[in-house]
């Protein structure tokens, strides 16, 4: 049945119905008009299907599933076949589990390394994410079920996820915060895409007309479902007109009754529910045919071999002093350090996979051809200082050849819902290291963390590997890595600063309140420290092999790259050429250069190869706040091509017709946008830049206010939620594990209450509360009593209306 003729079928309420969710992870059906009820699973990294209690938080347990390295891993391999790959096997097993949208991949810029949930996002850079991104798109739809890439958008931090603003200007809105989804949209038309919990200048994102309106649908061309992220719907008549389809989890009969009432008054159309209904109708009916007819099962061992092959691809060798790696064969290694047993494979919250089976370093290296001198666990994983367990791994560092010290964050520092509170490695471990180093001094630093870290430490090892989150066969992977069985080839997709007193939005990032400013611009990872001149550890795109590379014979049109590369060395192994773009002398202020391609290059030893790498409409283009238009700056741009983001090999100039737009920043003082230095940009640089006041920020006691934000209530009642959550978070801080659950409360806005809590606490009781919370104490319980009556009647009426129709 066409999608006209089902819409033609159902009334008015029906259809509104049909725009929020059923359960958890479930949306609404029609049987009798021929809908079907769909599955939705997280996510990024691996199925997460819940088959008993759901919750979006990663608290319940989900169906076995592979677990893929997270998107910060793959990110490194620089690799959209092999992210193509993975999309294609998590959509078999999705598909397979009858889940039809994949609540992945994550692709939100990484604009400090403090985010929480940069684990599972790929990169600093748009472009780089967009790539990786589209490719995970094509393989999770190849199955026939819909990828749906999130959060959509300028949603990089976790403090106050649900109820901050992310206040930039549009041109650094343009170009580095939405550019990683316009590439994903034009290039893999996902057939959903998730908007983000946060506001955007202003206006939510689920509501944000220019957002989802003017530049999804009408400048990118999407015509798929926009899904909101759960409980992040604000006003969903808004969201209705402003082009959101489905509102998630289960918001029950107010939503419906929100959407008929904004119908009744005028503040939106039918022909608005309509639309989105039409969206909604392909999806479902799209997805469960593909559901349907796809088998029930699918090869465990072939998806733990590709997670395997994945996580070695994406392996970065950071340093090898005297080339102590690979091992050589009968090596023996002692092995020191608690993630060697209990490996740390991936993140906390909504994307924690029920992995299959899930590789120890210990037990794989048994299957090495290594010897293992031994194991000590070496420090206590929460930090506490453990002098015994150091002992033990000191005595048998100095039995062995080399040590394999397996260091990293653990659980606590990395999730979803909470921000990192710094970028270093835990003191024990540090400690640890210079201890070991000291009995043996060929020590080898394994390395698993989502994100980059500070390395004062690096003069105590004499190698490096970054295996980041590998996955559930990640300790596999390394194990290959360190015994030459496969050449590293990762690179980072981050840059990793000396210190994050020298990242660009170090006072800025998460903000003291509603408001975040991004002051930094468009100067985010190493567009800031290129532009600005600040040394950093390992820059973007820095990675170290087991063989050599050598550049030549570079020619550049504005339309290609070609060049040969050579692998100089006696191993196979391939090499990330990187091409970047720079325009020395520019009129319009931009960062010294940036990532326009890139190109994984296999390479047997002694092996040349001349690879073409194309440019696109991407590679010259700058967003002009004045012709509210994507422009090019006419004149000499420099083609650098390299190993890395600081190891450039070859360059050549290209000269590019511009489009004589006028200069949008004429007459503006702009001094710290241009010359990159924008750690302390003054408010009314600032402000030009923005084109408006900085914007006010006050806690307000309405729908909006979190319930950690309770202490500035007028209600006792207000203080004594607020006091015991927070004895509740600084509790589970202490036991060294965050109560997600919790946290989730804690920055969660009062109207989620209504959009949660599946029905039972309407829209009115909110109002209720925050009557009580205003401080109408007696006036604010009558009306949540009232509210909450009238909601049982109302919500008991509508779905057997629903049920019957
Ligand atoms: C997360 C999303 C996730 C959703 C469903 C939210 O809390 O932000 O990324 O897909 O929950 O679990």
């Amino acid at each position: 049945m066409k999608n006209a003729e089902i819409i033609a079928k159902l009334n008015l309420e029906q259809k509104c119905a049909l725009l929020s969710g059923a359960g958890t992870f479930t949306t609404r059906g029609c049987p009798k008009a021929g809908v079907p009820s769909i599955t939705l699973s997280d996510g990024p990294n691996g199925v997460r299907k819940q088959a008993g209690a759901a919750d979006h938080l990663g608290l319940n347990p989900s169906v076995p599933a592979t677990c893929f390295p997270t998107a910060a891993t793959v990110a490194c391999s620089w690799d959209p076949a092999l992210g193509e790959e993975i999309g294609r096997a998590m959509g078999e097993e999705a598909a397979a589990q009858e889940v039809a949208v994949l609540l992945g991949p994550g692709l939100n810029t990484k604009r400090s390394p403090l985010c929480g949930r940069n684990f599972e996002y790929f990169s600093e850079d748009p472009y780089l994410s967009g790539k990786m991104a589209a490719a995970y798109v094509r393989g999770i739809q190849s199955e026939g079920i819909a990828a749906c890439p999130k959060h959509f958008a300028v949603n990089s931090q976790e403090l106050r996820r649900m109820a901050s603003d992310s206040v930039l200007d549009e041109r650094t809105l343009r170009e580095l915060y939405l550019t990683g989804f316009e590439i994903v949209v034009k290039e893999a038309a996902p057939k959903t895409i998730m908007s983000s919990y946060n506001l955007v200048n202003g206006t939510y994102a689920n509501e944000n007309a220019h957002l989802l309106q003017d530049i999804l649908r009408r400048d990118w061309g999407f015509s798929g479902a926009v899904v909101t992220d759960w409980g992040g719907s604000n006003d969903h008549a808004l969201g209705v007109k402003n082009g959101s389809t489905l509102e998630m989890p289960a918001p029950g009969g107010d939503a419906v009754r929100e959407l008929l009432a904004a119908v009744q008054s005028g503040k939106i159309t039918e022909a608005d529910v309509d639309a989105r209904l039409d969206e909604l109708l392909t999806l479902v009916l799209d997805t469960s045919a593909a559901v349907q007819k796809h088998s029930r099962s699918f090869d465990a061992d072939a998806h733990h071999a590709l997670a395997r092959r994945a996580a070695a691809e994406s392996a970065v060798l950071l340093k090898n002093d005297g080339g102590i790696l690979p091992l050589a064969a009968g090596a023996r290694v002692a092995v020191i350090g608690d993630f060697a047993e209990t490996p740390r494979y991936q993140g906390a919250g909504s994307s924690a996979v029920n992995s299959i089976k899930v590789d120890t370093l210990l037990d794989c290296l048994a299957q090495s051809g290594l010897q293992c001198a031994g194991f000590a666990a070496g420090f206590d994983r929460q930090g506490r200082p453990d002098a015994a367990k150091k002992a033990q791994a000191v005595a048998l560092a100095q039995k062995a050849d080399t040590v394999l010290l397996c260091l990293g964050l653990d659980e606590i520092k990395e999730s979803e819902g909470l921000d990192r509170v710094d970028m270093k490695l835990a003191d024990n471990q540090i400690e640890l290291l210079q201890a070991v180093e000291q009995a043996n001094p060929n020590t080898v630093v394994v390395l698993n963390a989502g994100a980059s870290l500070e390395t004062p430490w690096l003069a105590h090892c004499r190698a490096l590997v970054y295996g980041a989150l590998g996955g559930q066969a990640g300790a596999g992977a390394m194990v290959d890595v360190l015994t030459g069985k496969v050449n590293p080839g990762g690179k980072l997709a981050e840059t990793w600063a000396n210190a994050y007193e020298e990242t660009p939005a170090k006072d800025n990032f998460a903000g003291a309140g509603r408001t975040v400013q991004y002051r930094e611009g468009l100067y985010v990872g190493y567009r800031y420290y290129q532009t600005a001149g600040v040394p950093v550890a390992f820059p973007f795109g820095y990675g170290l092999s087991y063989t050599g590379y050598a550049y030549s014979d570079l020619k550049a049109t504005a339309d290609s790259v070609s060049l040969t590369v050579t692998n100089t060395g006696a191993r196979d192994g391939a090499e990330i050429v990187q091409v970047y773009i720079a325009k020395p002398g520019a009129e319009i202020f931009r960062p010294a250069q940036e990532l326009k391609a890139f190109a994984r290059v296999s390479l047997a030893a002694g092996e040349s190869r001349t690879v073409t790498l194309p440019l696109d409409d991407k590679a010259f283009r700058y967003w002009n706040t004045r012709t509210d238009c994507w422009e090019v700056e006419g004149g000499r741009y420099e083609v650098r091509v390299g190993a890395s983001s600081a190891d450039i090999r070859l360059t050549a100039n290209v000269d590019i017709r511009g489009t004589n737009a006028p200069d949008p920043y004429a007459g503006k003082a702009l001094p710290h946008y241009k010359s990159g230095s924008v750690q302390n940009v003054p408010d009314a640089e600032w402000e030009a830049l923005l084109g408006h006041p900085i914007p006010q920020d006050k806690v307000k006691i309405d729908r909006n206010m979190t319930l950690g934000e309770l202490n500035h209530s007028r209600s006792p009642l207000g203080w004594l939620i607020w006091a015991v959550l927070t004895a509740l978070l600084n509790a589970s801080f202490k036991k060294g594990k965050p109560d997600l659950n919790v946290l989730f409360q804690y920055n969660m806005p009062l109207r989620a209450l209504a959009k949660m809590t599946s029905g039972a606490i309407s829209m009115g009781m909110v109002d209720g509360i925050v009557m009580e919370l205003q401080g109408f104490w007696i006036i604010g319980l009558v009306r949540v009593i009232y509210e909450a009556v009238k909601n049982q009647l109302l919500n008991a009426q509508l779905e057997s209306r629903l049920r019957n129709s």
